[in-house]
């Protein structure tokens, strides 16, 4: 195999690469990322690692979600707040649902570039490039706002930078105290239609917390959590300016987030996207849509993976009504060839369709039963389900149709403000964690429950 450089990938054929009209302006915006302080530190990359091996060992469950892609001018606190807000909220439904830690990790902090199936878009004639996410190009459909600029690379840092800190803030300081977040899960239950069918969980983690503060527990993990960060590594040219080689191991991290995952469009191993994953030391997310075969993905594994290393590799599984067909085989496959992977299941990528009039969604009932059917093909299999990735929004959006408050699809356009993908509201997500803690559950008492 090739000698790993961070910038080996550029000798490799490469998928989605925006084109810059003018190179020299790339350049020096990827010099200046160079000499830019890292957004993570290796210690806590290393811990997410840690975290995401003791998901490998059964002992915890990953959960990934956030925005499909966050976009420069909704840029404020209140949305940071509002979505870190809620993975916290599904994070405490689920921890007692499992009876184990929840690895919580945001589509935060540096989810701005997004892969496209078409280069161009046409609208009444006009073909211009395709929206690649603010990170490229802005969303407005002329030639100027659709052309590629190397400016916005720096602005994504600086924004990945001030949310970052946010977060921080809010996980650290207060926000993220037990009681408070169950306070939140609360009023979901009062007012959700549903509620009543949410009650008892409720109830329960309100006893629980009731008796852990009759015995005099305090520990700082009830007043304090981690939320870390974690994007699609589509543009190379800023993952290499931003990875270093960490000074006490000599190893290579990619320091804009601490968990990086290649795309389904971008996963060939024979490419760029997965030239340059391999080389740094960031656990590491594979997408996995229907097309994945049992040999292209113990190939995969093999390059990003070749130590076998537990919490390295995590294999998102985005399959849609297939699953049931695609997945099985997957999952037979790494474990006769004793591969360590996290499984997790995005339930929503493979779930988008468009209303007639164009518009695009997703069925609450379809996500939901990706997600049973992958917990319950691990059941099967004596495998883990390990975690689930969702797009998700903190506020009171309409993007995905069904759900408690029956959004419809004459309801869609109210409040749909997503720049790619359809997100899950909040109240969409708390449901979902409500509604897959009983998967859970099952999942954790016959896999981990007897070990202790
Ligand atoms: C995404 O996660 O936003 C995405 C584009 O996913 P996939 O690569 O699975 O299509
Ligand atoms: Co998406």
């Amino acid at each position: 195999m090739n000698k790993w450089t961070p910038s080996s990938w550029r000798d490799k054929p490469i998928e989605q690469k925006p084109e810059y009209p003018d190179p020299s302006k790339l350049s020096r915006s990827e010099s200046r990322l160079t000499k830019f302080p890292p957004l993570v530190f290796s210690n806590e990359v290393q811990e997410l690692k840690k975290q995401l091996a003791k998901v490998n060992g059964r002992e915890a469950f990953l959960l990934q979600g956030g925005d499909c892609a966050e976009s420069f001018d909704d840029f404020n606190a209140t949305n940071i707040q509002d979505t870190c807000k809620v993975i916290l909220q599904m994070a405490v439904v689920l921890t007692y649902a499992g009876s184990c830690q929840i690895v919580k990790v945001g589509r935060l902090a540096g989810q701005f570039a997004k892969p496209r199936s078409s280069k161009t878009e046409i609208i009444d004639g006009v073909e211009l490039p395709s929206y690649f996410g603010d990170a490229v190009n802005d969303i407005t459909f002329t030639k100027d706002a659709r052309t590629p600029d190397p400016n916005r690379l720096i602005q994504t840092y600086n924004q990945s930078a001030t949310t970052l800190n946010l977060l921080r803030a809010f996980t650290k300081g207060g926000l993220a105290d037990l009681h408070q977040v169950h306070q939140w899960n609360l009023e979901f239950v009062k007012e959700s239609p549903l509620g009543e069918r949410y009650q008892n969980l409720a109830d329960r983690i309100g006893e629980a917390l009731a008796f852990m503060e009759a015995c005099g527990v305090d520990m700082p993990s009830i007043r304090e959590t981690t939320l870390y960060t974690s994007h699609e590594a589509l543009l190379l040219n800023y993952e290499e300016a931003l990875t270093r080689q960490d000074a006490l191991t000599g190893d290579w991290y990619d320091y804009s987030a601490h968990m990086l995952w290649v795309g389904d469009r971008t996963r060939q191993s024979d490419k760029a996207h997965i030239e340059f994953i391999r080389g740094i030391k960031n656990p590491i997310g594979i997408k996995a849509g229907p097309s994945m075969d049992p040999d292209e993905l113990i190939r995969l594994i093999d390059l990003v993976n070749p130590q076998n290393e537990a919490g390295r590799l995590t294999i998102i599984a985005r399959i849609g009504d297939l699953i049931t067909k695609k997945l099985p085989p997957l999952i037979k496959r790494v474990k006769k060839e004793g591969r360590n992977v996290v499984w997790c299941t995005d339930p929503m990528h493979s779930n988008t369709v468009k209303t007639h009039k164009g518009i695009k969604t997703r069925s609450f009932d379809h996500i939901l039963e990706e997600v049973k059917n992958f917990f319950e093909i691990h059941y099967a299999e004596g495998t883990y389900a390990g975690g689930i990735h969702c797009e998700m929004t903190g506020q009171n959006v309409t993007e995905c149709i069904g759900g408690a408050e029956e959004i419809t699809e004459n309801k869609l356009t109210e409040k749909y403000f997503t720049r790619c993908d359809p997100r899950l509201n909040a109240n969409q997500a708390l449901e979902l964690a409500f509604l897959i803690s009983e998967f859970l559950k099952k999942a954790r008492v016959k896999n981990n429950y007897n070990k202790r």
